[in-house]
């Protein structure tokens, strides 16, 4: 049985698809450096944590599951899924050293490409990597409803895509209620009622990701997912992240004052992202019981500076990720005058370099464990 949760359209707004000039697949380079520096702590992990016998890989070939979920299109999840191919094929060889019959080919692997059903899935697969070694599914939906059969997966990745809500909770938009958020596009972090709902929203989204895993993960089954996070204290317009969504968020007023925008269009203008901090993830793990945390480390940090960051370039990548939300509100009409009006402010007034300095996100690296309850 399909869960419905697995429909519900709203709050989908995936990335650029295609592979023109604002494609995700031709910026998300930063994203990209985030997997990249995964890449080590997912072969440790899975040499450790992942007990190939006990789900039932013996000296027989099986057929390793693996899904990654938020996939948008390439080149990205293409190398995270061979990052996490290869740890597998490794760890499959330490365990049959003695046995020379059965090298890591006796495991075939099937990997499932998830995302919202908007995502440019048929770029997805024009552009899988030809020398690819497992059979290719595409699962569109949310994440944050059942995708897969009861115990029908191995293993589940997810690379920044967790910190993306399912909706906007209607007190962020409400002006009588204490989380209304006039004149911010972000959870800034600064007022505390905008910050709690931001909190709970992201709280059950959460819950539902991780209850519609745990039906799916067979037990022993592993998730890993990176996704930004903000140290404790730290309000979310002090992270670079922040810093940069929130100076988009200075281009819609200033378009409001020009009389390009109507100011109540971009009150109600919200970006649904949300940083957690470690403990506030750790909490809702914990608290919904149906995984072990093997893992919960920072990253390194990726090296920025490498984005060679002009401001076309900041905004190339900016709009890769956030046109959809800001079509749908504002409309087709102006997504080219606020994204060149964006680039037009950024040469005046950023510095690249100042942005990153006292960069105050953490990519936070997650392993989690399906448990036996
Ligand atoms: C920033 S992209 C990351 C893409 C890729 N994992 C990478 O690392 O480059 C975030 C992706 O998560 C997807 N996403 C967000 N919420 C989702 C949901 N509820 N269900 C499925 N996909 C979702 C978006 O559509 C988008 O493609």
């Amino acid at each position: 049985m399909v869960d419905e949760a697995a429909n519900v359209l709203p709050g989908s707004f995936p990335m650029v698809g295609g592979d023109g000039d604002y494609s995700y697949a031709k910026n998300s380079s930063f994203q990209r450096m985030i997997i990249d520096a995964a890449k080590e702590m997912i072969s440790e992990s899975i040499f450790d944590k992942l007990d190939l016998k006990s789900l039932g890989f013996d000296d027989t070939c099986g057929t390793f599951k693996l899904a990654d979920f938020g996939c948008s299109v390439g080149p990205n999840t293409f190398i995270a899924v061979q990052n996490i191919i290869e740890a597998v094929q490794t760890k499959y060889r330490a365990d049959h050293q003695d046995n020379h019959q059965n090298s890591s080919s006796a495991l075939e692997f099937q990997v499932f490409f998830n995302d919202h059903y908007g995502n440019d899935f048929n770029t997805l697969f024009q552009t899988m990597p030809p020398s690819r070694k497992y059979f290719a599914f595409g699962v569109p939906g949310s994440f944050h409803g059942r995708l897969f059969p009861k115990s029908s997966l191995h293993f589940a990745n997810s690379s920044s895509s967790l910190n993306w809500l399912s909706k906007i909770s209607k007190e962020i938009l409400d002006s009588r209620s204490p989380a209304w958020n006039k004149g911010s596009i972000i959870c800034s972090g600064l007022v505390k009622g905008v910050s709690e709902a931001y909190s709970a929203q992201f709280k059950n989204d959460t819950e539902a990701f991780l209850n519609a895993r745990a039906h799916e993960l067979v037990p022993g089954g592993l998730i890993v997912f990176v996704l930004f996070s903000l140290p404790n204290g730290v309000p979310m317009i002090d992270s670079n992240g922040g810093k940069l969504y929130g100076f988009l968020g200075s281009c819609l007023i200033d378009m409001t004052t020009k009389g390009l925008i109507d100011e109540e269009k971009v009150d109600s203008f919200n970006i649904p992202l949300y940083f957690p901090t470690a403990e506030e993830l750790k909490a809702i793990i914990e608290r919904n019981g149906c995984f072990r945390i093997e893992r919960m480390d920072k990253l390194p940090d990726p090296p920025l500076m490498r984005l060679k960051p002009s401001p076309e370039s900041v905004t190339s990548q900016i709009r890769a990720v956030f046109e959809g939300v800001v079509k749908e509100h504002f409309g087709y009409d102006l997504v080219d005058k606020i994204f060149n009006f964006f680039t037009a402010k950024f040469a005046e007034n950023f510095i690249f370099g100042e942005l990153i300095k006292d960069h105050n996100n953490v990519n936070l690296f997650v392993l989690l464990k399906r448990v036996i309850n």
